[in-house]
């Protein structure tokens, strides 16, 4: 008979025990059967789910095959040997795995796991600033269309931003599309960084007035912190780099207590791995996009095949030269730590519509 606690059985083994005190068992039995029907499709079928770090506890643990940040999620796509990837993330990480294999197929279980920085620029925009900074390389950050990506020289990730940034051994570069990263690279690097102010809608929540408070009132916290924060938030952190790189932190070093300053999942998913011992201190934020992703639509997508991602050949031609020089630049990144924070131009639609009226 199957017993839905906490106490050991000999079922111990079963993946749900990994979402034990973050999961209350009373949730099980409704969880369980879809777990199962995942990994069952996944076998039938030839499948992988590659699972960003802000996925639920019951995806990260139970179904993914592979769980990391963005750039290892690319990494990840081209050297898994399968048939189907089921990205359990959002759309710009659906899209970049069928850049790096277009011989498999990509399935998106959600068609509303979009992102903020995403959709805060368009390729169109990217030919308006290579026009107004001829010459001067263009780094995008992954979190973007396959349309931008193909106006790009190179793509970065949070985890490598500030070593892709200086591999190419120019003065000034232009790094797209969110303005708190730029800053934030531009603080670590003397490369003169050209911004666009697009913004992450979670990260940006976050304030150092927040942070002072809840470090004012828990002695001993070690804050952690998304680069895609504000600079204002990286000066009060402990410690800020990709996703992976604040997971590292944690398990390497087990402060008492932690706080996260990144999406909610994060924390839920480093405690299920732990366990006791290091206390997470929220607040957090939710992504909406990301959250948009369950067990129901995992299974929804295997079944019916869907949504498959799709790429036109000649956008597809361009963006994946510029995934695929950054992923050959290998998985070697750079955390932001002892930066100075300096004043950068941020570029936006309406400083290139000015420009366009003044050259009429
Ligand atoms: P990472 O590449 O650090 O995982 O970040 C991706 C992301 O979307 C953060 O908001
Ligand atoms: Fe996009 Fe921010 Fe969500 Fe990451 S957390 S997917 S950057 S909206």
């Amino acid at each position: 008979m199957i017993r839905y606690n906490s106490g050991e059985t000999e079922e111990s083994h079963r993946p749900i025990q990994k979402l034990k005190g973050v999961v209350p068992s009373v949730e099980w039995p409704i969880i369980e059967p879809l777990i199962e029907r995942v990994n069952a499709l996944k076998s039938e079928k030839n499948a992988v789910v590659l699972a960003h770090n802000y996925q639920t506890p019951e995806i990260y643990h139970c179904v993914a095959d592979f769980v990391g940040d963005s750039l290892q999620l690319a990494v990840q796509a081209q050297e898994r040997d399968a048939d189907i990837i089921v990205q359990a993330g959002v759309h710009f990480m659906a899209e970049t795995s069928k850049l790096l294999c277009p011989e498999k197929t990509v399935l998106i279980p959600s068609l509303e796991a979009g992102c903020s920085l995403a959709s805060s620029i368009t390729g169109e925009d990217v030919r308006k600033l290579k026009n107004k900074y001829p010459n001067v390389p263009v780094v995008t950050y992954v979190n973007t269309s396959a349309d931008v990506k193909a106006e790009s020289d190179i793509c970065c990730t949070s985890a490598n931003a500030i070593t892709v940034v200086e591999s190419l051994g120019v003065e000034r570069v232009i790094l797209l599309p969110d303005e708190f990263l730029s800053q934030n690279v531009a603080a670590m690097t003397d490369v003169e960084i050209i911004a666009w102010k697009g913004r992450c809608e979670v990260h940006e929540r976050f304030t150092a007035g927040e942070l002072r408070a809840v470090r004012g009132s828990t002695p001993d916290l070690s804050i952690l912190a998304h680069p895609e924060c504000s600079p204002e938030v990286l000066e009060e952190a402990d410690f800020a780099g990709s996703t992976s790189a604040l997971i590292e932190y944690v398990r390497e070093k087990r402060p008492e207590k932690v706080m996260m300053v990144t999406e909610c999942s994060m924390s839920d998913n480093v405690s299920a791995e732990i366990g006791e011992g290091v206390e997470f201190i929220r607040p957090c934020n939710l992504c909406p996009h990301m959250k948009t992703i369950n067990l129901q639509n995992i299974i929804e997508s295997l079944e019916l095949m869907r949504y498959e991602v799709t790429i036109p050949e000649d956008i597809a031609t361009e963006a994946r030269g510029a995934v695929q020089r950054m992923v050959d630049l290998g998985l070697k990144g750079q955390n932001f730590e002892g930066g100075t924070m300096k004043d950068i131009v941020v570029e936006d639609s309406l400083s290139l519509s000015s420009m366009e009226t003044l050259s009429q």
